[in-house]
């Protein structure tokens, strides 16, 4: 399965199972409004069950002053002992503060003030007959207070009095009963909302749970499929690699072939028609009298010389091409003959440092091709005055250094078209070696390689140690 694919048929499902977050929030948000509903519902109750005890005690004071006020008053109306008016004003005021306190309890409940409209009429009608029963005592009016004291009108008003009073104090310990039931129902809404939401958080949880197992087995799966595809890519870049390393073998083989081929050319053909010329020459100056024509043997002694150009011209692209020195003289005179040649044609002065090693002829040339190359660059670039080549040899392997004081540069911002270096790299490394090049701009070049003295099947077995870095 592809990556795209498990991705199309996971994603869905992992989306599905994101609905865990909104439903947390959800439960969450829910418990809150439930919280704040039944606190603000129970805080009413309260305040409704405040004001029921609180009437309730009212009425109760007020029965209690009416009481007083008419035991004081009949305390006087029989003794006729001024002491009892005491009790009687103080019970009285009492009344009065009462009524006043009852009148703002009452204030928003319309009902609860018509009844007690009722109850502090009856009161006024108490208070105005007791009232007038203690002035006829006091203007010694016998029979009319006596007339007023056996009548039943007292009696009424005090039964109207405590009927309404009665009423008052049902109606308050209803809405007592009523602030109770109301907190009994938020406390119950409370622990259903409790539950529903703990539940609702529990499936919420068990979702999270499930998304992010779900999560990570869609990770795994893109792991595991990345890691085919990388390895996949890697073995094809190996591959291609491989490949490519083959191709440029097989064009550095054909290339030294066809210069092969081409220096052969040039010495059997070339050299031959240009030896045949100088021997003509030698033999047409032998027959012509040079003293008798001078301009002629001018002319012969030209052509002689055009003809020694020549075959110099052609013994040094013979040289170029392959190196007869190498196959002739070995690698250390080869590589003495291209340094001094080479000093002499560009002014530099160099040292060299030779051991005589024993290489395969094809990594010879590998070294001879990789030293020419860094002559050839220090000539373009490094404006040196000085150049160290130095060939050593060890139990194992062959190291071979180039290293000149010049300008140096930076082997990361090689341009990609140069293939000086990277050619060289190539050799080495094909002949089982291993090449550095270390430079800095202002600070001269080290080109370094190691080379297997033998090259073995089983060279891996035996690392090559790192080639020298400065
Ligand atoms: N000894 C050196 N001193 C200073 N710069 C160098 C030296 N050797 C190489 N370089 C720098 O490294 C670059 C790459 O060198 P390389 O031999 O790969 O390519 P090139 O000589 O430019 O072209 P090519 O060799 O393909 O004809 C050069 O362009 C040069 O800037
Ligand atoms: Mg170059």
């Amino acid at each position: 399965m592809s990556l795209k694919e498990n991705t199309r048929i996971w994603l869905p499902k992992v989306r599905k199972m994101a609905l865990s977050l909104p439903m947390a929030l959800l439960a969450a948000m829910v418990l809150v409004g439930i919280n704040e509903t039944g606190h603000m519902r129970s805080q009413d109750a309260v305040e409704q069950m405040t004001h029921g005890q609180n009437t309730r005690k009212a009425v109760n004071l007020l029965l209690q002053s009416m009481l007083d006020a008419e035991t004081g008053q009949r305390g006087y109306l029989l003794t006729g002992n001024e002491t009892y008016l005491e009790p009687y004003d103080k019970a009285v005021a009492s009344v009065q503060t009462n009524l006043d306190g009852l009148r703002n309890l009452f204030m928003n409940s319309p009902e609860d003030m018509q009844e007690f409209a009722l109850l502090s009429r009856q009161i006024s009608r108490k208070l105005a007959e007791m009232e007038l029963s203690l002035r006829l005592r006091r203007q010694g009016n016998e029979d009319a207070w006596k007339f007023i004291l056996h009548t039943d009108v007292g009696k009424e008003h005090m039964e109207g009095i405590r009927k309404h009073a009665h009423e008052l104090i049902a109606r308050s310990d209803e809405h007592v009963r009523l602030g109770r039931e109301q907190i009994e129902q938020s406390l119950m809404l409370s622990r259903i909302g409790i539950a529903t939401v703990t539940a609702i958080g529990l499936l919420a949880f068990y979702m999270y749970l499930r998304q992010a197992q779900a999560l990570q087995s869609v990770n795994l799966r893109e792991q595991a499929l990345l890691e085919r595809e990388r390895d996949r890519l890697e073995s094809l870049v190996k591959l291609r690699t491989a490949t490519l390393s083959e191709l440029a073998n097989h064009l550095q083989q054909v290339r030294e072939e066809e210069r092969g081929h081409l220096a052969r050319e040039l010495h059997d053909e070339l050299g031959a028609l240009l030896t045949a010329a100088k021997l003509d020459v030698a033999r047409l100056k032998s027959r012509i009298d040079t003293a008798a024509t001078p301009e002629v043997g001018e002319r012969l002694k030209h052509l002689t010389d055009t003809l020694n150009s020549g075959i110099a011209l052609k013994r040094r692209i013979i040289e170029d091409l392959r190196p007869s020195s190498l196959s002739n003289l070995g690698l250390t005179a080869a590589i003495e003959i291209l340094t001094r040649e080479y000093a002499e044609r560009a002014g530099i002065e160099i040292e060299t440092s030779l051991e005589s090693v024993q290489l395969p002829d094809a990594a010879q040339l590998t070294v001879y091709r990789m030293v020419q190359e860094a002559l050839t660059n220090i000539g373009k670039y490094a404006k040196a005055t000085k150049v160290l080549v130095s060939i050593h040899g060890y139990p194992t392997h062959v190291a071979v250094q180039v290293r000149d004081n010049g300008s140096g540069f930076d082997p990361a911002a090689v341009r990609p078209t140069s293939h000086g270096l990277s050619g060289m790299r190539h050799r080495v490394e094909s002949a089982g070696g291993r090449l550095s090049i270390t430079s800095r701009p202002g600070n001269g070049t080290l080109v370094s390689a190691v080379l297997p003295l033998q090259q073995r099947p089983g060279a891996a077995d035996t690392p090559l140690p790192k080639p020298a870095e400065a």
